[in-house]
């Protein structure tokens, strides 16, 4: 899916690449040591903010079993992420969808897809990326790496009824910062 990204760090003023995001991600997911930092609570999910490679955001979340973010996308960031321990699993669209302008979508059958991304597992995505990450395990805490570019300048929150997509919520950066 995505070219070997090596090592390339982006220079200054340069957006990252999918690819580096996608070799970040994976690499802090691979820092045993600051995956164990972390603080970890039954109650909800955890987060631990991050510096991204060239400017971009990125987080360290903790997933209690059964816990999820529900729909929603990204707007025009792109990103990747990465399970660094439990599993999680993504439900996504495999469907462009307009960007702005409407309320509600009925989606054809054919378009949604479902990853189980285990420890040491991850995916990157472009933009308007639409999807739903869950922790599904009734007794595992799962871990996991994001990072997106640009910093994330809203996050549309949708409902799923069938196959019906609405938008129920758009948030902005003050609401998660
Ligand atoms: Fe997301």
């Amino acid at each position: 899916m995505l070219d070997a990204p090596g090592d390339h760090q982006p220079v200054s003023g340069e957006a990252p690449t999918v690819a580096q995001l996608h070799d970040f991600a994976r690499r802090v997911a691979e820092d045993a040591e600051l995956i164990a930092s972390l603080p970890l609570d039954p109650e909800g999910r955890t987060w631990v903010r991050l510096d991204g490679p060239g400017g971009s955001e990125a987080w360290l979340i903790g997933w209690p079993p059964g816990t999820g973010t529900g729909w929603h996308d990204h707007a025009d960031s792109i990103g990747a992420f990465f399970t660094a321990g439990g599993e999680l699993t993504e439900n996504s669209l495999a469907a462009r969808l307009p960007t702005d302008g409407w309320r509600t979508l009925e989606l054809t059958e054919d378009v949604d897809r479902v990853r189980h991304l285990a420890t040491g597992q991850g995916r990157a995505f472009g933009k308007f990326h639409v999807h739903e990450v869950l922790n599904e395990s009734m007794t595992e805490h799962a871990i996991s790496v994001h990072a997106y570019y640009p910093p994330l300048p809203q996050i549309r929150r949708y409902s799923r009824t069938g196959d019906t997509l609405r938008l129920e919520q758009v948030e902005r950066p003050k609401d998660w910062q």
